[in-house]
């Protein structure tokens, strides 16, 4: 049975990971910092699961990671871990660039002094995956996709932050010899997504019936992406992707926001009206912009499924739908992760910018 050190799995995208590689049958370390972001609730199924040792701790944390390895001898480390918010690096960088460039480089270095430790088909076998954004290319106008081969051109903190940590991810491999796969995908939603990002946040505004803040004139686009697939895809890359090589992962499946918040109010709807019957539409309030919003994201996924087979399995309208209903179906998860110092207020409006 393999086992995987996956850190970041108490997140959105690393939480749903650990479910399904659990459900799957493999051995997973979880290593993660509960930040605002991390929420063991989102594991309760895995609590007594033998398949599954959950680790509070922080990437950083050298001694700790040098540790787990030696007890636990993962086959593969798959890298979520990270400050994930763009409005929060506006406001303070710096957290981004403590845990995604320091603490990835820490982990890395870590991991390279385990695997050169390996020996035969272990330390062939070992990958070193990292979990990275289609944030790191910068924005496109009206035409045109990211590649693989597309120039970086990070324009947040935390785009310019997960950029540096691809470049730390690249070198290792080219220097060291470090076995590692990059995967960089688009926005991610489904089940577990923590109330401060588009999707969930409107959800929560939506039911109880307040203003649906959209930045700017709600025109930009982002790639949407069901988490599930996000998960296969990141599989299918370490099961099968080519070492030293990155992926782009999308779900074609561009949207203006201004369609995205308009869909989800049709959703909750035909669910559950509001009381007086208005059209949860009307809630829609266009806000200041945020500072270096990005216009346009748009995924080329041709590598990854021409060469690893992987296409998403859920389309824009399938996946909404399911995450609707995940949210009507699990409100007391949503309460209690924002039981603490967030309430849905307004970030990253950029008073330093
Ligand atoms: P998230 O913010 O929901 O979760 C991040 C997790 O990392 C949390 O559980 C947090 O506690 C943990 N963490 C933070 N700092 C840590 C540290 N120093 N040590 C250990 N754990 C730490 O993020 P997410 O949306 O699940 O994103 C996961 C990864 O995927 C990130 O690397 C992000 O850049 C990348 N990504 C996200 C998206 C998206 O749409 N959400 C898209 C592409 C890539
Ligand atoms: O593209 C991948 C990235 O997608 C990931 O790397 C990030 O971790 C993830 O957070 C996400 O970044 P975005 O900035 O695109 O996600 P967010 O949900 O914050 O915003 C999506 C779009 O919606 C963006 O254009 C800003 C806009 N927005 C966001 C919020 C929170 C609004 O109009 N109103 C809002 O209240």
């Amino acid at each position: 049975m393999k086992t995987l050190l996956v850190t970041g799995g108490a997140g959105f995208i690393g939480g749903n990971f650990v479910l399904q590689a659990i459900a799957d049958g493999l051995r997973v370390v979880n290593l993660d910092k509960l930040t605002y972001a991390g929420n063991p609730e989102t594991l309760a199924t895995l609590r007594e699961h033998p398949g599954h040792v959950f680790v509070h701790g922080d990437i950083g944390d050298r001694t700790l990671v040098e540790r787990l390895l030696r007890e636990h001898r993962p086959d593969a480390i798959v890298n979520f871990a990270a400050e994930s918010h763009v409005d929060r690096s506006i406001d303070g960088p710096a957290e981004f660039v403590q845990t995604n460039v320091v603490g990835t480089l820490a982990l890395l270095e870590t991991a390279r002094d385990y695997w050169r430790a390996l020996e035969g088909p272990a330390r062939e076998d070992f990958r070193f995956l990292h979990v990275s954004t289609d944030e790191v290319y910068g924005s496109l106008g009206d035409e045109g996709m990211f590649r693989e081969d597309t120039p970086y051109a990070p324009n947040s903190p935390y785009s310019a932050s997960k950029a540096a940590s691809d470049h730390l991810v690249r070198a290792f491999h080219h220097t060291y010899g470090l076995p590692v796969l990059t995967t960089n995908c688009s926005n991610n939603y489904g089940p577990y997504q923590f109330p401060e990002k588009l999707v969930p946040l409107v959800l929560h505004k939506a039911l109880a019936g307040e203003a649906l803040p959209v930045y700017g004139d709600g025109r930009n686009v982002r790639d949407w992406l069901f988490v599930g697939d996000h998960c296969a895809a990141i599989r299918r890359v370490l099961e099968s992707g080519r070492v030293g090589e990155t992926y782009n992962v999308g779900g074609h499946a561009e949207r203006e926001n201004l369609t995205v918040v308009k869909t989800l109010c049709a959703l909750l709807d035909a669910r559950q009206p509001l009381a007086d019957g208005r059209p949860r539409e009307q809630l829609i309030t266009f806000v200041k912009d945020r500072p270096g919003h990005d216009r346009r994201y748009a995924i080329d996924a041709g590598k990854i499924r021409r060469e690893l087979d992987w296409t998403p399995s859920e389309s824009f309208d399938s996946g909404m739908q399911r995450t609707v209903d995940w949210y009507l179906d699990h409100q007391a998860w949503v309460r209690h992760v924002l039981d603490g110092s967030y309430r849905m207020q307004r970030l990253g409006e950029g008073a330093h910018a």
